[in-house]
């Protein structure tokens, strides 16, 4: 997710100047236009808009089918600039040249204002492996809505969720919050009480949120990485301290030495590494083999917390997540997204000892919102009837049938490209061989993976989310036949892809280039 350009092109020049230096947001500069940007007629077609520079013809002409699909998304998207900036609720919903406007969605389809129909791998950002409107979670919901949505007060389901999460992964206590962003903060902060250390390690290119801690080197510009084996911090927007900043070590993933280095370079100061088991910002980055028990040993060795920020593997991944997939037990986790059904609701655990900071009083947390009881029993329909064994068994052959369709059309097409899958994530890497970190990912034709994500939209299939980081989403309401449609289609795209792959050659633009 990364559409941080976006702030930066928004800005005043003055200050979008400052931010530019400061944060390298200008590297989108082929995408960034935003409507201030655009021709003052309105009229999309008749200048060359700058962020449709260079782009092969056949890109062109599925942006040019889209917009002609889809003209009520661009006119509610013209009107929602005059009141929200960007006309999106999230800079990440926000692309060029103007997002998909949602209708409704049911199962594994949605619709846009114009009543065209998709099947969904979106799913709000890996949110929804319910997928949309499931039936158990409808019912929970609404039974809630007539007794009582939110008391500030104590409730049973409390205890209830807790279990459940304490069945599933290696922890003893939970504390609950609304969004992924306020758990890894929390986590962060714990950390960081326990063990009387500020600095917190994190992994170049990994998105935790929101927070201070978290927007540090979520997508760097190549010439401020640095080191590979010492990345520098780089801030993720303006605004963020500079003091905060000096409190985020960063490290290469699947790099164990940049981290034994960091641990060296700062002794007795680094509270915790936080990290997502599958680096899912960069489409979808497996730990090489050894890798997540060796940040679990050289934790132990010098008294770190491991915190696995499982906000989209938690759920996703397997049933018990990935300690469980992976077999590492981390000392911390962050759940949310999939885990509430489709409502906001996220949960930390970790050991007794380590959650007593907070019944000690030693380490505040609060939220007004937390355990509300329409999210609460979201959670609750979600952990008892979408997430059980015989879902991920159904979802898990729905996988492997898309992993291994996608492969076999790849092959096929005589596409440059792999194709990779963990539980029900799973992405088209547009890259000949496997990324390790971020670095490699940088390398990755974006234009391309555009061409791939428009000509998909443009036949029915939202394949993953806008963004070339992200990946897809399978619901435990998709069936065979949505996959079937979903290969057909990718059948149907991909020659054009490789016809052009071949005609760009080289001459492509990495992502690191916008
Ligand atoms: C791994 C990870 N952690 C944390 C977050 C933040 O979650 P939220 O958007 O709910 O604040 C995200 C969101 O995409 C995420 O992918």
């Amino acid at each position: 997710m990364f559409p941080w350009a976006r702030l930066a092109r928004a800005a005043p020049s003055h200050l979008r100047e400052n931010c530019e230096k400061s944060t390298g947001f200008n590297r989108f500069s082929s995408h960034t236009l935003t409507a201030g940007n655009r021709p003052a007629t309105g009229n999309r077609k008749t200048a060359n808009p700058p962020w449709s520079k260079n782009m092969h013809d056949a890109l062109q002409k599925e942006i040019a089918s889209y917009e002609k699909r889809t003209p009520k998304s661009a006119a509610a998207h013209k009107r929602a600039l005059e009141r929200i900036p960007l006309g999106v609720a999230s800079n990440y919903r926000h692309y060029e040249p103007y997002p998909l406007f949602v209708k409704d969605g049911k199962g594994s389809r949605i619709h846009d204002l114009d009543g065209n129909e998709y099947i969904d791998h979106n799913l709000c950002f890996g949110a929804l492996m319910a997928g949309h409107c499931h039936p158990a979670v409808v019912k929970a919901v609404e039974q809630k809505l007539h007794e009582g949505t939110t008391f500030g007060m104590p409730h049973e389901q409390e205890w209830e969720l807790a279990e459940e999460i304490c069945k599933r992964y290696p922890v003893e206590m939970v504390r609950f919050g609304s969004s992924g962003t306020e758990v890894t903060m929390h986590a962060c902060r714990i950390a960081r009480a326990a063990t009387g250390r500020d600095k917190i390690l994190k992994f170049e290119g990994a998105y935790h949120g929101l927070h201070d801690t978290a927007l540090v080197s979520v997508k760097p510009k190549a010439e401020d990485c640095g080191d590979p084996d010492a990345p520098n911090s780089v801030p993720g927007g303006a605004g963020i301290p500079k003091n905060s900043l000096e409190n985020v070590v960063v490290a290469s993933f699947n790099n164990l030495k940049s981290v034994e280095n960091r641990f060296k370079q700062h002794p007795g100061q680094i509270a915790a590494i936080i990290l997502e088991p599958i680096l899912m910002n960069v489409g979808l980055c497996m730990p090489q083999p050894g890798f997540l028990q060796g940040l679990r040993d050289i934790c132990s060795k010098n008294g770190a917390l491991l915190i696995f920020d499982e906000v989209k593997t938690g759920a996703k991944l397997a049933w018990g997540g990935a300690s469980e997939f992976f077999g590492v037990k981390p000392d911390m986790i962050c759940l949310a997204k999939s885990i509430g059904g489709g409502l906001p609701l996220g949960a930390f655990g970790a050991s007794r000892a380590v959650m007593d900071l907070i019944s000690q009083h030693k380490v505040f947390h609060g939220g007004t919102y937390n355990t509300n009881r329409v999210a609460m029993a979201a959670g609750l329909a979600t952990f008892r009837q979408v997430l059980t064994r015989e879902n991920y068994a159904h979802v898990g052959e729905l996988s492997k049938k898309l992993t291994e369709g996608y492969r076999a059309i790849v092959k096929k097409s005589g596409l440059q490209a792999y194709v990779v899958s963990a539980g029900v994530n799973g992405a088209l890497m547009l890259y000949p061989k496997e990324i390790q970190n971020y670095r490699d990912w940088t390398k990755i034709d974006v234009d391309l993976w555009r061409h791939y994500w428009f000509a998909m939209v443009n036949r029915g299939v939202l394949p993953q989310p806008y963004w070339w980081d992200e990946q897809w989403t399978i619901s435990v309401q998709h069936t065979e036949a949505d996959i079937d449609k979903h290969l057909a289609v990718f059948e149907e795209v991909a020659p054009a892809l490789a016809k052009a792959q071949q005609e760009r050659g080289l001459a492509f633009v990495g992502a690191a280039g916008h």
